[in-house]
């Protein structure tokens, strides 16, 4: 999809057609009301007997004979006093999906004269970011493909003295964060049996092809069993499935600049394990790779964007399988970093191969180090799909994850670390296990990676929640990307 900027008078502007806001007090504002002004007042009617409504997201689309729109899409946006970043991507959102069943094959928005407090920046950018997710379709594995959306350019209309520069970068930034998320949506939905470690890994090294500050490097299973990743191992060990752990250096500012370091939880598919999954839904745990798949959306994107930062990005992968080679409850590891651990619950495998990842990351001596995985169910139950959860010990950190989720529109939520979490993961055969009470068991996933973390400002970024949807619409959201880009963008030089 090609997007452009547009400046000047909307009653001029030739379109297929005008996406116009209208509010829910019914009175037309900005672009809205020019154009409504040289039709005569033909909108105003429209909304007056009730054709058109101003409940956020709702459509109604009309065919002009006259003027410089074919048509006009009007799109509710709410009450005005409340229209913000967020509601403009969720109002555009609804007209793209308006607009895909029928021929417009262009569009010009012109929901950015809704709110001045929104800028010209975001509105770019979040209106490139959601249009790209309203025309994402995931048919590689059809033998019938989708047809194409015919919607293949959409003007973004700016209202009287917005910075065109500032727009500009917002349309770069959407669109490489864009690029980055339907990597993350490919990742996710591909199968357990086409989305291997392997093909993680091949992903990967497709990346560093492309993009030329990035370097990768991948470590077999022989390479780590000679790091000593004794959890990482313990986890892949009933799978047929070779793992991997994918390095990805991206070096935008010189050598002696500390890395941002990211681990990303790459669990090709989680059955459990001998502490087997129920059926019901099980098919959804080929999403366990989703934390694997922003990271790599993430680095995509900061390939594509180039800022001055460098950071390393290690995702381990493999399978979490039943069988007789595998794991069984009560099994004792030596984990990299020296701890040892008592498996008591084989499906708790995530913490298990991020903790040696986030071991082998601390060689990079980073800045900060983040984590980003589909670690517990605990969250999904505590913060449903809205939240990321954050946890984290340092507060500039989370300060700065916090301002990213909001800007990014990809929001996280402060879950709480506390030593007492720790208590129900002792062991009377090895250090510590892996698994506790269920109370509170997304704080003590977060416990138990704390003990790998050795003093480093860290943040343990928990997607289960937000990684992928359920039901009529299942399927990858390519989150956390916007989240970590922001992140990562904010935290260069500028
Ligand atoms: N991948 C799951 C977490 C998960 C479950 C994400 C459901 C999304 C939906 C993880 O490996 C897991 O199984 N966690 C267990 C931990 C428990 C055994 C301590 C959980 O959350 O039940
Ligand atoms: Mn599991
Ligand atoms: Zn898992």
């Amino acid at each position: 999809m090609d997007f452009s900027l547009k400046t000047g008078k909307p009653a001029r502007q030739h379109t297929d057609c005008a996406i116009l806001p209208v509010f829910d007090d019914g009175v037309l504002r900005g672009a809205t009301e020019a154009i409504d002004r040289s039709a005569r007042g033909a909108i105003k009617q429209l909304v007056r007997v009730g054709d058109a409504a101003g409940r956020l997201g709702a459509t109604t689309l009309f065919h002009r004979t006259t003027g410089p729109a074919r048509r006009w899409l009007l799109v509710g946006c709410g009450k005005h006093a409340d229209f913000d970043a967020r509601r403009l991507a969720t109002a555009l959102g609804a007209a793209v999906a308006a607009l895909r069943g029928i021929g417009t094959r262009e569009a010009l928005s012109y929901l950015a004269y809704g709110a001045d407090s929104i800028g010209a920046e975001q509105a770019a950018r979040q209106s490139v970011e959601t249009a790209r997710a309203q025309v994402y379709r995931f048919d590689e594995l059809k033998s019938r493909r989708d047809p194409p959306p015919k919607l293949t350019r959409l003007g973004i209309s700016l209202p009287p003295g917005s910075e065109i520069r500032a727009a500009r970068r917002g349309i770069k930034i959407g669109t490489a964060i864009a690029n980055g998320a339907d990597l993350a949506r490919d990742l996710g939905n591909r199968p357990a049996n086409v989305c291997t470690p392997t093909h993680l890994a091949e992903t990967a090294r497709a990346l560093a092809k492309r993009f030329k500050k990035l370097e990768v490097k991948v470590l077999s299973e022989p390479d780590m069993r000679r790091l000593g990743m004794g959890a990482l191992l313990a986890v892949t060990q009933g799978a047929d499935e070779p793992a991997r752990v994918i390095v990805i250096h991206y070096r935008g500012a010189g050598p002696k600049v500390a890395p941002i370091a990211i681990c990303g939880k790459g669990v090709t598919f989680d059955t459990g394990g001998i502490s087997l999954k129920q059926p019901p839904k099980m098919d959804e745990m080929k999403f366990d790779m989703c934390g694997a798949g922003g990271v790599l959306g993430a680095m995509a994107a900061i390939g594509e964007l180039e800022p001055e930062c460098n950071v390393v990005a290690v995702v381990p992968a493999c399978e979490n399988m039943p069988g007789s080679d595998a794991t069984r409850p009560g099994d004792v590891v030596t984990s990299m970093s020296g701890q040892t651990i008592e498996i008591l619950n084989t499906d708790a495998e995530g913490r298990l191969i991020l903790c040696d990842a986030m071991t082998y990351a601390r060689q990079f001596k980073p800045r900060c180090l983040l984590d980003v995985a589909t670690l517990t169910g605990a969250c999904v139950v505590a913060l449903g799909h809205v939240y990321t959860g954050l946890f984290c010990n340092d507060e500039p950190l989370a300060a700065a994850l916090r301002a990213a989720g909001e800007r990014s529109l990809d929001p996280v939520w402060r879950l709480p670390l506390h030593d007492e979490y720790g208590e129900t993961l002792r062991s009377n055969f090895a250090d510590f296990a892996n698994s506790g009470t269920r109370d509170g068991g997304a704080s003590v996933a977060a416990n138990f990676l704390s003990r790998f973390v050795d003093g480093l400002p860290w943040a343990h970024l928990d997607i289960a929640g937000v990684a992928w949807r359920a039901n009529a619409n299942k399927g990858a959201t390519g989150r956390p990307v916007p989240l970590l880009v922001d992140f990562l963008l904010a935290a260069a030089v500028q």
